[in-house]
């Protein structure tokens, strides 16, 4: 056991210097992880290989100008090595990377590991490579990088704590952690609303966090919150509809939920009407926490 995690150590620093590679799976991890969370990552990866397309035209997946703010607020550049966990196709990866810095994006979905490899080879982007793993057990040796970033996934986790554990386990001593998500309102009665709702679009959605949930979180996890940022990320009901796939009976149901908080906020979101069309934002926030 001690001789093939060496091994796999030495697999994994190979790779930090390799363009374009993607790891095969590896379960020889740190923690163990329960059968009810090994069939979560089972769904996981049935729900993003059939709708990774559809995902990765939405703008917020992958619209370089933005990413590339992303980047740039995380402030890194040449000389860091910057993890990008549940990288999903990865366009942030290639914005880190086009920063000048080291990226490595982790993800278990292989239809998202393919795309970002095939992108970042035909964008000719360097030092950006990619690995396949579940984020609760990360396939990376103690303080590996000094910056983490995980945008977008937190929802799709049954135990966030452990997998931000894992992000200060991997992330160094001074480095910095960043978790950009959605987030539910703080009134509970909504923001179960709102996470059931979700469900009914895509079905590994668990729970966007209230914004209290994270910093309690942030807290029992021994890390410093520098910053908070809040940001609105804002669909058309049919481009959200679009990425989640969902059946068309819950197609109906969303509808219905959608006008009813368009009446009475039942959701706690944006929601808005337009040419005859459904709009909603979704609010978020950046963390940034000191490791
Ligand atoms: C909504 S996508 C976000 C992708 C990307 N971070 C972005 O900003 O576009 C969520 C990603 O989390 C990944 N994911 C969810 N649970 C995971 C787990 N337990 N281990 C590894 N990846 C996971 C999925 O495969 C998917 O790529």
């Amino acid at each position: 056991m001690q001789r093939s995690w060496r091994r796999h150590q030495r697999k994994q620093s190979l790779l930090f210097g390799v363009r374009n590679a993607v790891l095969p799976l590896d379960l020889r991890y740190s923690n163990p992880m329960s059968a009810e969370k090994i069939s979560h990552a089972e769904r996981i990866q049935k729900q993003f290989n059939t709708q990774a397309e559809a995902y990765a035209k939405l703008s917020f997946a992958s619209e370089m100008a933005g990413l590339q703010r992303v980047a740039g607020f995380t402030k890194v550049g040449q000389g860091d090595r910057v993890l990008d966990v549940a990288c999903g196709p990865g366009f942030l990866t290639m914005a880190i990377a086009m920063t000048g810095a080291t990226a490595v994006g982790l993800d278990i979905t292989p239809a998202f590991l393919a795309m970002g490899q095939r992108e970042t080879r035909e964008r000719g982007i360097e030092r950006c490579s990619r690995a396949r793993g579940l984020v609760e057990r990360m396939p990376f040796p103690d303080a590996a990088f000094n910056v983490s970033i995980c945008r977008a996934a937190f929802h799709h986790f049954p135990d966030p704590a452990t997998v931000l554990a894992e992000m200060k386990r991997i992330t160094k001593p001074g480095g910095a952690l960043y978790v950009l998500d959605l987030m539910s309102s703080s009134d509970p009665e909504k923001a179960a609303a709102h996470n059931a709702m979700e469900k009914l679009c895509d079905p590994t959605h668990v729970k966007a966090l209230c914004e209290t949930e994270f910093q309690q979180m942030f807290e029992a996890a021994g890390l410093e919150l520098t910053d908070t940022r809040h940001a609105e990320t804002t669909y058309s009901f049919e481009d959200w509809i679009t990425h989640g796939g969902p059946s068309v009976k819950n197609i109906e149901r969303l509808r219905a939920l959608f006008q009813e908080s368009l009446q009475h906020d039942t959701l706690g979101l944006r929601i808005w009407e337009e040419d005859g069309a459904i709009h909603f934002a979704h609010p978020g926030a950046a963390f940034v926490l000191n490791r």
